[in-house]
């Protein structure tokens, strides 16, 4: 990745501002990297890309396997940091039309158990159709009700055709190593398992089995994947002031000059879900105690045409980090017609990253002079190392963020007040107080 500060220089004094918040910025890496901060039992990513279960990564490798010969669809069942990493991945490798092109051998992957919608539930039945399928259920407490809903009639589908005996051969668990109802459920079923360790949160666990499994099913190579992560902890593990940290720096510069939302930009649809990660990643690390930046993400040129007015000219209240590829997957070239009735001859002979790049770089320049900062990262290409190589940038930024900010990077208080208003409308034991309190405020 190259950090580049092009965008910001009207807004930050770049190096300046950077020099004088040094010490601060040494310090929250300091409190990371020595795990001395709050958050500080959910530190396992750190070490992950040099520190894994070599046992567990080669039986991963054997699923995926067994999952491509012997299925044609896998179904991927998992929420939050349970599921956007793997989905993220497989679309920055292969294309958000990855179940279409994929190569011969591999099985087409969905997802499901991400919302509680029972018509997208009854969809990916009929799209399984007569096919042959696996599932991959993934839930580090086991106790999360989208999943735990998706799976109950995945699995009810799975042993209706396959048999109880057929289903264990086909049903993957990816859990906690010994609590909750999953691990139970998979103990007493005999489906083989993979462990999400205790010390890494989902959003930070895409390393972990949790990412890798379907990965590696969906063809992805995961050494690479490995590799690129170690490489970037490698980078980002010398001196205090790295891209890393930079990044992380800037961000808390900007929220402090009043920018309080990050749009995470891209040009290339394949890293939508990467976007959709690193909105899970920043907003659940770091927005709490009424502190944070509100994370989002857009996709260019796409949204140039919808939020792209706001972006130049509504309130300024944003500053965008852009992840901008350099090499596509692969390229076309514009052709000369004879008519020209599109009046595009004018490109012939120019390929469409060309056309691409110039967006980029025309939007950069207009949004700069709308008043919205730019920070611009870089990547060569969209492979499996640099998929690796990104998630650690990221989650190393993060944790470097968050204790600027001030905040536990690693817990997520916030988000069961829904999940408890929703056990007591249900009518879940335990919840009676709260559902007499709740129905009597609540008249849809
Ligand atoms: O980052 C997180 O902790 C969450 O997004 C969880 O990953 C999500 O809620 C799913 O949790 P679980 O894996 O326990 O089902």
């Amino acid at each position: 990745i190259k950090l580049k500060l092009t965008g910001l220089r009207r807004f930050v004094r770049t190096e300046a501002e950077i020099a004088d918040y040094t010490a601060q910025v040494a310090a929250a890496q300091d409190t990371l990297v020595s795990g001395t901060g709050a958050g500080n039992d959910f530190l396992g990513w750190l070490n992950l890309p040099v520190d894994y279960d070599r046992d567990e990564f080669a039986r991963i490798k054997q699923a995926a396997k067994k999952i491509q010969q012997i299925c044609d669809v896998l179904i991927v069942i998992g929420i939050g940091g349970s599921y956007l990493g793997a989905r993220a991945a497989i679309e920055f490798v292969n294309g958000q039309f990855y179940n279409q092109v994929r190569p011969e051998g591999i099985p087409e992957v969905y997802f499901a158990g991400n919302n509680i919608s029972s018509s997208y539930l009854n969809d990916i039945i009929k799209m399984i159709g007569d096919r042959d399928f696996c599932i991959n259920i993934i839930s580090k407490s086991g106790t999360t009700t989208e999943p735990a809903i998706a799976f109950r009639e995945l699995k009810k589908l799975c042993e209706s055709k396959y048999g109880k005996e057929g289903a264990r051969e086909r049903i993957f668990a990816t859990t906690d190593k010994e609590r909750g109802a999953l691990k139970k459920l998979a103990d007493d079923e005999g489906y083989e398992t993979f462990i999400v360790p205790d010390d890494i949160g989902g959003r930070f666990s895409v390393l972990t089995p949790v990412g890798l499994l379907p990965m590696a099913a969906a063809g992805l190579d995961i050494d690479a994947v490995m590799a690129g992560a170690a490489a970037s902890r490698e980078e980002y593990s010398h001196g205090s002031l790295h891209d890393c940290a930079r990044y992380a720096a800037l961000r808390n510069l900007l929220l402090f000059k009043g920018k309080s939302m990050e749009i995470m930009v891209n040009y290339e649809p394949s890293l939508v879900m990467l976007g959709e990660w690193l909105k899970q990643l920043f907003d659940e690390s770091e927005g709490k105690d009424h502190k944070g930046l509100f994370v989002t993400s857009a996709n260019f040129s796409t949204d140039l045409h919808s939020i792209g007015q706001f972006i130049q000219d509504g309130s300024r209240i944003m500053f965008e980090t852009v992840l901008w590829v350099k090499e596509p997957r692969s390229e076309i070239t514009i052709e000369h017609t004879e008519e020209d009735i599109d009046g595009l001859n004018y490109l012939a002979g120019q390929t469409v990253q060309h056309v691409n790049q110039k967006a980029y770089e025309g939007t950069l320049i207009a949004h700069m002079d709308g008043g919205t900062p730019n920070i611009i990262l870089e990547i060569d290409r969209t492979d499996a190392w640099h998929f690796g190589y990104l998630v650690y940038f990221f989650e190393k930024a993060c944790g470097i963020s968050g204790y600027l900010l001030g905040v536990n990077p690693f817990n997520q208080p916030g988000v069961e007040d829904y999940k408890k208003n929703m056990f007591a409308l249900l009518g879940r034991s335990g919840f009676e107080e709260r559902r007499k309190y709740l129905e009597a405020r609540v008249k849809l």
